[in-house]
């Protein structure tokens, strides 16, 4: 089991992770703090159809009362937090109960919103469930729900007690959901790691079909790489920033097409291919890097076709640059493993990476390609 420490302004607190803790008998009842009145399980019917028997197993002893509620994203509203909110009343939780939440990204996000407002907060422990829940969304302490005007308006910064990373509840998870998570591992490596993107250009192969020798190893990378960039920049004053790399583009890309037929991930992986032709455009990344990005994204999966409309996109990247003051502001590799936050790219420019973005997607890699080599040592 891997120990990380992440730093928050409300205290640290640990995250453990390890292949099959969820799987021990009573192991997470003795993680819970002592001090507890009661035990309370957020999660979706989904999440605990797959993930419940391991669920229960390790947490027999807390005796947990279990609350299950919808975790689509369209519901991932301030109805569902109510709703929340009465159950825990219901189910007798007062200010010493501890709520443990077991899920995807929208599980973690609506119940870390209902356990940071209930009885104006009770404490808080993340079960991620999904591959984005154990690198990104239960790392850092954003928690909140979205608005019909638009998604996560609405919410805090609350900090968990604990998060516990199991590998072994990713078995379940669909393909797509699975590869999604992904792409924002490859936006870890470029961002930070080069180790970890050499790792990947081998061993991407091995990922997609989640072998475990590979698998727990990135995810515990990147755990670490989300939690050192929060543990400097909780409130997301600057360096946090670095974690929109391929996000830019992404939520534009997500909003135009009405968040139905890209997910998060999949938008992701188109925006990092534009973000890395844009700086290849301008001259700030090598071209051979920006292949070997292109290329690394290609290998995690084939990405959903863009959708043609290039206008809706292009006015909702005008929304986001009215949401702050007329600047788009670009997370642009410089190399792999280093980003720049920049303000200055044209806007012709952006529109020129648009036009070719369809075609951006290089061919998946042939038998002789680098990573394909790779692959086979
Ligand atoms: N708070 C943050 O910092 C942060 C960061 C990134 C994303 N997010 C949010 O996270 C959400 C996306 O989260 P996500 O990508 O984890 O998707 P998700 O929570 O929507 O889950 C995807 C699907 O997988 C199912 N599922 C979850 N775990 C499963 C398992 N082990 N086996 C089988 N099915 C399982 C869910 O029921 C759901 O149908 C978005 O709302 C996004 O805004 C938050
Ligand atoms: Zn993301």
């Amino acid at each position: 089991m891997k120990r990380l420490v992440i730093h928050s302004s409300a205290g640290d607190y640990p995250l453990l992770c390890g292949r099959g803790l969820c799987g021990r008998r009573g192991w997470l009842a003795r993680q819970l703090p002592a001090d507890r009145s009661g035990v309370f399980l957020l999660s979706s019917p989904r999440v605990w159809r797959n993930c419940g028997k391991a669920l229960g197993l390790a947490l027999g002893p807390a005796r947990p009362q279990r609350i299950l509620f919808d975790d689509r994203e369209t519901a991932k509203n301030l109805a569902t937090v109510e709703r929340l909110a009465r159950a825990l009343v219901r189910a007798g939780a007062d200010r010493g109960a501890v709520v443990v939440a077991a899920g995807g990204g929208v599980v973690g996000d609506v119940a870390g919103f209902a356990a940071a407002s209930y009885m104006r907060g009770v404490r808080l422990v993340h079960v991620p469930t999904t591959l984005v829940a154990q690198v990104d969304s239960s790392i850092g302490g954003k928690t909140g729900v979205n608005l019909k005007e638009g998604k996560n308006l609405v919410g805090a910064f609350y900090p968990p007690q604990l998060v516990v990373v199991d590998p072994n509840l990713l078995a379940t998870l669909e393909d797509r959901q699975y590869r999604s998570g992904l792409y924002e591992v490859v936006k870890y490596a470029v961002i930070a790691d080069p180790l970890l993107f050499d790792v990947l250009e081998r061993t991407v192969g091995r990922l997609r079909s989640r072998d475990g020798s590979v698998l727990d190893w990135v995810v515990a990378r990147c755990a670490r790489i989300k939690g050192d960039i929060v543990g400097q920049d909780e409130r997301e004053g600057g360096l946090r920033q670095v974690l929109n790399f391929g996000h830019t583009i992404g939520h534009a890309l997500e909003a135009a097409t009405g968040y139905r037929s890209l997910l998060h991930g999949e938008a992701v992986g188109w925006g990092m291919l534009a973000a890395v032709e844009l700086a290849r455009r301008l001259g700030r990344l090598r071209p051979s890097e920006a292949d070997r990005v292109a290329a690394l994204v290609v290998a995690v999966g084939r990405l959903p076709r863009l959708p043609e409309r290039r206008i809706a996109i292009v006015r909702w990247l005008g929304a986001d640059k009215k949401a702050r003051a007329g600047r788009l502001r670009w997370v642009l590799p410089r190399r792999i493993g280093e980003v720049e936050i920049t303000e200055d790219v044209p806007e012709s420019l952006v529109r020129e990476v648009f036009d070719v973005l369809p075609q951006l997607e290089p061919k998946p890699p042939k038998a002789t390609s680098r990573s394909a080599l790779r692959e086979r040592r």
